[in-house]
């Protein structure tokens, strides 16, 4: 194999999307998809790339600093792509540790290994997967661009934020080869449904309320997660050392717009008279410090890089619909067991 990459989190959403990519586009390299295996970890997410030759799955904790040792002397790694991460902002609310554990300590450990092992070796890779949320929350004008300063509000972008940091330490102060990207939010296939959008099409296809936080006129920027991952390849392929480069799909919605669109392809596919899903809207209690808007500018990435995603965002949300309605068992299982006790906890 020319090279061994280490993903973290590779069972998750976005890993798994990014996973399945590195394998098939690069049978030359040996893919290593660490993850833990957590609530929103999943292997049915690779099912169809398990059996690759070029493909090793290996369950571990990242905030394991003797188990991420062994790994480290096992595989000498030319690069690692870190997601590994807690990355809901409500469970973030409600279990803030968890999030510094692995976000920050998790994120550490990984760093030490990599300090540690790449002693006199050249050429390796530490990319950091990060989110927009570092930035914090915009007016009614304006974007993130790399150079807006940090804001977090909530224990998640605080954690993300941290983690950012000491990856930027970690290149300034022991020479570390870091890239950092930070992108807004993913939609499409895999996608816990505890986020927006599974969330609300599950619960159109059992006749459930959907629960719009507030007004439901916060803004988010959606992209889709497969252009996520052709970003991640680009940037880890192409990026240059040292650098930040932000992902966005140039697409804000407020969230009850998204929604009203999302009941409208629901209705159409689910053979529903026009307005059936819309009367399941209902405004709940506002998450604690909610973020009103995020954007992103991604021009350097479109710049520098030549990156454009590859999808309308009408296009891609009729496709994860489709998904979300053909792998019933998929959405089934993942909404067994402690989803229905997470569920209640967060929305009675
Ligand atoms: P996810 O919650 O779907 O997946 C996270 C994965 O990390 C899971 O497979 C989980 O098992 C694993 N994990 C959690 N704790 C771990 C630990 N201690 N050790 C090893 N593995 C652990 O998350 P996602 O939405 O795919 O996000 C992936 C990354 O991208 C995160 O770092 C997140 O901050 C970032 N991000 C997400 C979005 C988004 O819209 N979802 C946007 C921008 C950035
Ligand atoms: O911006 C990138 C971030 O996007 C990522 O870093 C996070 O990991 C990811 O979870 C996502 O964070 P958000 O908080 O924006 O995503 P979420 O899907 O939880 O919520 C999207 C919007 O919808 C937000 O304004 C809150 C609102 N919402 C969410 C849920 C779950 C509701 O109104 N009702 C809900 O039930």
């Amino acid at each position: 194999m020319e090279k061994t990459i280490l993903i973290t989190g590779g069972a998750g959403f976005i890993g798994s999307h990014l996973v399945r990519r590195m394998i098939n586009n690069y049978p030359n390299y040996h893919i290593v998809n660490l993850d833990k295996l957590t609530y929103a970890g999943n292997l049915n997410n690779l099912k169809d790339v398990e059996d690759k030759l070029n493909y090793t799955f290996i369950k571990a904790d990242i905030v394991d600093a003797n188990a991420l040792s062994e790994i480290f002397t096992t595989y000498d790694f030319d690069g690692v792509i870190h997601l590994a991460a807690e990355s809901h902002v409500d469970r973030s609310i409600t279990n803030p540790n968890e999030f510094i554990m692995t976000n920050v300590i998790g994120t550490l450990n990984l760093l030490n290994e990599c300090k540690n092992n790449w002693q006199d070796k050249k050429d390796r890779i530490f990319y950091h997967v990060s989110t927009d949320e570092v930035y914090g929350s915009l007016g009614d004008v304006g974007m993130f661009t790399e150079e807006t300063s940090y804001d977090p509000r909530s224990p998640y972008s605080a954690s993300k934020a941290s983690s950012d940091h000491i990856v930027r330490a970690y290149y300034h102060t022991f020479d570390l080869p870091i890239k950092i990207s930070n992108c807004s939010n993913n939609y499409g296939s895999y996608q816990f449904p505890e986020k927006l959008l599974p969330l609300m099409i599950n619960n159109i296809k059992n006749g459930k309320d959907l629960p719009v936080y507030g007004k439901g006129e916060n803004i988010r920027d959606w992209l889709w997660v497969k252009d996520h991952a052709a970003a991640i390849d680009l940037i880890y392929h192409k990026g240059a050392i040292g650098e930040t480069y932000n992902i966005g799909g140039h697409n804000e919605w407020t969230n009850i717009d998204l929604i009203h669109s999302l009941c409208d392809i629901m209705d159409k596919k689910l053979g529903n008279n026009e307005g059936t899903s819309k009367k399941l809207i209902k405004f709940v209690k506002d998450r604690a410090g909610h973020d009103l808007r995020y954007a992103i500018d991604a021009s350097k990435l479109e710049v520098d890089l030549g990156w454009v995603p590859s999808i309308q965002f009408k296009e891609g949300l009729e496709k994860t619909v489709d998904w979300y309605l053909e792998n019933t068992e998929w959405l089934d299982s993942v909404t067994s067991g402690d989803y229905a006790n997470y569920y209640k906890k967060q929305y009675n």
